[in-house]
Formats: structure tokens, sequence, C-alpha cells
């Protein structure tokens, strides 16, 4: 029997196997298809009683410190609103990048879980400054006002740039100074750690952050982040927060094994650094390009670029992948675990091809 292969296979064929959409679009590491393999025999019990969750539930301990308490849960918007839940009453407010994922791109998730507001900041570059916070903490104690209680900052910035040491510190002083927390959107932490040459417990907890959305997914799982509290306190409420808020996993331990594997042998930073060095390299590539501009710093696994608007048309025939900024031309590249160099310079090439060939 001949079976017709369909238009959108034939079209998928002819694209590259990888593009440099988003780190979303990579595959799953194979070390963390092995463990969720390994942890597939058997039964054991669910919604988290397994050895599996256990185990990775002590790993998170291990390398965060004591008090740690780690919840897994199956994705990042889900990490950021819990963790803000967590933190917040109903009249209470997140200060976050007014480029912050929590704000731009969770439909809404926060302030409808929360009841509360998010209250979004201009930034440079990205990122959150203590002069800029300052200027959204106000109203305190006026009843006609939502009270901030917290600073959410992401870790690598939306913009794949990366807080410095001193500037997450500064951050969590000022919060600490007002009775506020620290949150940070780790959906790339394990980029920013690497980038920084920092160990996680160094690039997060050690600089003041109270709790973290540690981001999984990103870094080679199938699908599997993890809310980290730094003090056990803030964690009392958190197992009731996740069954509301429709995180708890009943199959908890395919989801624990995920994160397992990627704290295993420093697959995290294998992962991170490699990523972050395909990012460089093209960085370096399209630097070669008169007619592309290089927008931020390029300090994770993100290249942000102005491109040639009569390019942006034939580059995506070839290679999908999110504009960043209609208005300003502005693309956004991500590589991710398995971007290859041979991806890289042949990606640079297209380019190069098509900001000079480009039609109008
Ligand atoms: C900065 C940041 N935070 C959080 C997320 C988590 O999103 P999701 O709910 O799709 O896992 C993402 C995903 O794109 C992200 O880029």
């Amino acid at each position: 029997m001949v079976l017709a292969t369909p238009l959108c296979y034939i079209v998928l064929a002819m694209k590259p196997a990888r593009s440099f959409a988003s780190d979303n679009n990579a595959g799953v590491h194979p070390e963390v298809l092995e463990a969720i393999a390994t942890a597939n025999h058997g039964h054991t019990v669910g919604y988290g009683d397994d050895p599996y969750t256990q185990e990775v539930l002590r790993k998170f301990r291990r390398i965060f410190g004591p008090g740690t308490q780690a919840f897994v849960v199956f994705n990042g918007t889900a990490a950021n609103v819990l963790s803000m839940a967590a933190l917040t009453r109903r009249y209470e407010a997140v200060i976050c990048a007014e480029a912050a994922h929590a704000y731009v791109d969770e439909c809404g998730a926060p302030e409808k879980f929360l009841g509360g507001k998010l209250l979004p900041v201009p930034t440079q570059e990205g990122k959150l400054t203590v002069e800029a916070v300052r200027r959204a903490y106000h109203g305190i104690g006026d009843q006609h006002h939502v009270q901030p209680r917290v600073i959410s900052i992401t870790q690598a910035t939306e913009v794949g740039t990366v807080y410095k040491p001193a500037e997450v510190k500064a951050l969590a002083r000022f919060a600490r100074e007002r009775g506020m927390f620290l949150h940070m959107d780790g959906a790339r932490i394990a980029n920013a750690a690497a980038s920084l040459g920092l160990n996680l417990r160094r690039a997060t907890r050690d600089l003041g952050v109270d709790v973290l959305s540690f981001g999984g997914t990103k870094n080679g799982a199938m699908g599997a982040e993890a809310v980290v509290f730094f003090d056990e306190k803030l964690s009392r409420d958190f197992l009731y927060l996740r069954k509301q808020g429709m995180q708890l996993a009943s199959k908890m331990r395919y989801l624990s094994a995920q994160l397992d594997a990627l704290l295993t042998n420093e697959l995290w930073l294998r992962s991170a650094q490699h990523s972050n060095r395909m990012a460089k390299l093209l960085e370096k590539e399209l630097r070669k390009i008169s007619q592309v501009k290089v927008a931020y710093p390029v300090e994770a696994n993100g290249v942000f670029a102005y491109i040639p608007r009569r390019a942006i048309r034939k580059i995506l025939d070839r290679y999908f992948f999110y504009m960043w900024d209609e208005e300003q031309a502005m693309v956004r590249w991500m590589c991710s675990w398995d971007t290859t160099t041979e991806d890289v310079s042949r990606f640079a090439k297209f380019v190069a091809a098509a900001v000079k060939t480009g039609s109008k």
C-alpha cells in the first residue's frame, strides 16, 4: 500500500533538523530519557512518595543546603505563579521587569491566581536595578494601593543577559530591609550559573534569593521544573498550593527522574555550558555580517539581533524563529544543549546570504 505523504511532512523534511527558535524546541537529553526509562519499572507510590522523588528532594537539599524544600511541578509558569502565591496575600504585589515572562508570557496567570498585581518596571538589558525597584516601591501603608511584597528577577533574563552576583545581592538587601522577598525565575538558571562560573547554591541562595523557580525543561528535560524554598517556613502551605494549582503529578517519579538526571554528574552544567558556548559562537559569526546588529550582551544561550526587515521572511522560510520585537525588527535566536557548531555556521551563512539577497 502506498501512503501519501502530507505536505507538512515534506516541508518539515526540507528544514534543518535543528533551529534557533527556542531552547524549548530542542529534544530531551539522552541521559534524561535514560533516567525516565530506568524509573519505568514496576509499580511505585504516586504523588511524590516514591523513591525517585525522595531521592531528588535529597539532592536538592544537598546542593542548596540545609532547610531547602523543593517541590516538583510540570512547567515554568506554574513554578513562577505558585512561588509568588506562597509569598503574597491577595492585596500584595510583585515588582518585576517589564519584559518578565511572568508579566508578558503567562497570560495573566499570576494576577488571576494571586489575586494581586504585578508591577512592571522598565529595564536596561532586561535587568531590574535597586533604583528602578525603588521607583515602583510606593504607596506603602496606603489602603488605596497594592502592597509590594516580592521582587521577581529572571536569571538568565528574557533577553539573554545575566545579573552579576552584586546586582542580585543589592536587590536581596533592598527586599530584606523592607520585609519583602526575592524570587528568581530560574527557567535558565543553569545557563546563568554556568555563565557566572558559580555553582547552583552560590548563584541563588547565597546571593539572598528566597525562592527559586528551578528550570529543567530548557536544560534538557522533557517537562519538569521545581519550586525551591531556601527557608522552610515559607514553604509551609506549599503542598496545598501546588495541589490547588493543579501541579501535583500523580506519576511524579517520571518528573523527578528527569530533574535527578540533570543534577547527576553535573548534566545541568554540561548542557548549559555547551548552549552558552554555542550562543557565543553564533554571536561571533553574526558580528561578521555588517547588516546584523547584536542587541544585547550575549551572556547565556540567546542572541538578540536587529536584522534588515527584508531578510526576515527569507530566513523564516528555512528556519523557524520568533520575532522578539516586530517594530524594531529584532529577532531572538536561542541555542540548546544539542546545538552543534555546524548548525551555527550553516545558520550564520544562511543569514549572511539572506540579508544580502532578500527582496524588499
Ligand atoms: C524566562 C522564562 N520563565 C519561565 C518560562 C516557563 O514557561 P513554561 O510555562 O512554558 O514552562 C519560560 C519559558 O519560555 C521563560 O522563558
